[in-house]
């Protein structure tokens, strides 16, 4: 699903036009301290991510999938400075975060929703107050907060009249996101961080809301980072998506085409054990089995080796980079891909096709 042009570049702070991307990270590490984990009960690093790089385009929702623990929420957190990261920069519209562009001003531009609902709203504010926190916090006059919060209400489907004076615990789940959509709107952002903000919702009050995120973005010219276990939600959301795999990118492209064709076989093992909608496509046992293995002490070479079916010796001794793939439609970071590396696969002009109603992959080792 490519985007026309989008109103987000008609946004007076645009600065470098269409072609810059919204957003750029390059190379970012964040490694937590764990104590009692490493060798002989030493402390250790959870490397949640690691050496992450990519742009989201303006107007574009970048759709993040990977199992958990994979590092889709640091890198959230880290892209809304929530933690700081360990090495990397992020770039915002051209401008380097807390370098070229003051931190107060990117926090404004940059907003996220997360998937409790309840925990991310204060319960003793009334759902007004809540709206109006961060408006009046910049510091937007009491009256033109109220205005806005009660316009936001009515955006996100709630009748201000009703719902202004509520309390958080007063409202459905599906209601306090809407709330916290409105919330994060309030501050006029560019760029919406969605981390599973629809997981916890029913099938029914999901697809509302995800319509309404729709609606949203194309009203206020925003762009999405979408975060979500749930393919066929991010199939349905996503203009490109990224595949991690315990803190690294294993496949970078376009929506469409990595659902139709992917080119890393973690990404085609993924994408085979999502729930199929037609009975007579579905297997009888997932091909991605056992849990990602530890990330304190992550698989040498390619991370995904011990349970690719295409690992060769070469997988277990080199980091595979980001590549192109045949078709040109994604970037994957996988040996088989790379002329000359070693892997049997690699000097053909294309992978063999994943076929990812085959075997069942193997168990994680670690
Ligand atoms: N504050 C922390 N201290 C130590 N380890 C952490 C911390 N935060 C996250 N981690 C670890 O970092 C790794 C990545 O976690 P993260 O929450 O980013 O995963 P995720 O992809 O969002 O998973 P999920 O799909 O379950 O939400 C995990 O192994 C997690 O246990
Ligand atoms: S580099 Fe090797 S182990 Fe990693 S995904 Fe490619 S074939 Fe599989
Ligand atoms: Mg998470």
């Amino acid at each position: 699903m490519m985007t026309a042009p989008h109103p987000s570049i008609l946004d007076e702070r645009d600065r470098g036009g269409p072609a810059q991307s919204l957003l750029s990270v390059n190379a970012l590490v964040k490694h937590f301290p764990v104590k009692g984990s490493g060798f002989f009960g030493r402390g250790g690093v959870v490397r949640a991510v690691d050496g992450v790089s990519f742009e989201i385009r303006k107007g574009e929702t970048l759709g993040v999938v990977g199992e958990s623990g994979c590092g889709k929420s640091t890198t959230a957190r880290l892209l809304m400075h929530l933690i700081q990261p360990d090495r990397g920069e992020i770039i915002f519209d051209g401008e380097k975060v807390g370098i070229d562009l003051p931190l107060s001003e990117y926090r404004r531009q940059v907003q996220m929703v997360f998937q409790d609902s309840y925990a991310s709203l204060n319960p003793r504010l009334t759902i007004e107050d809540s709206i109006t926190f961060g408006p009046r916090i910049h510091g937007m006059a009491e009256t033109a907060a109220r205005a806005k919060a009660h316009d936001l209400l009515a955006r996100v489907g709630l009748d201000p009249s009703r719902f202004a004076g509520r309390y958080p615990h007063e409202l459905s789940g599906g209601q306090r996101q809407r709330v916290n959509i409105a919330r994060a709107l309030a501050l006029d952002p560019r760029l919406l961080i969605l981390d599973e903000a629809v997981s916890a919702l029913d099938k029914s009050v999901e697809a509302q809301v995800l319509n309404l995120l729709q609606d949203l973005k194309a009203d206020f010219g925003l762009t999405y980072m979408f975060i979500s276990h749930d393919l066929n939600v991010v199939r349905f959301m996503v203009d490109r998506v990224m595949v991690m795999y315990l803190g690294t990118v294993a496949e970078l492209g376009d929506g469409e085409a990595v659902f139709a064709a992917p080119s890393h076989p973690y990404t085609a093992a993924l994408l085979a054990s999502m729930p199929k909608m037609d009975p007579a496509e579905r297997t009888i046992e997932a091909p991605l089995t056992g849990d990602p293995p530890n990330p304190i002490n992550p698989p040498s070479g390619c991370r995904f080796h011990p349970r690719c079916k295409l690992a060769e010796p070469v997988c277990a001794s080199i980091l595979p980079p980001l590549t192109p793939s045949a078709a040109g439609t994604s970037q994957a970071a996988c040996l088989a891909l790379v002329p000359q590396s070693g892997h049997s696969h690699a000097d053909r002009l294309a992978m063999p096709p994943l076929d990812p109603e085959s075997e069942p992959m193997p168990e994680a080792s670690a």
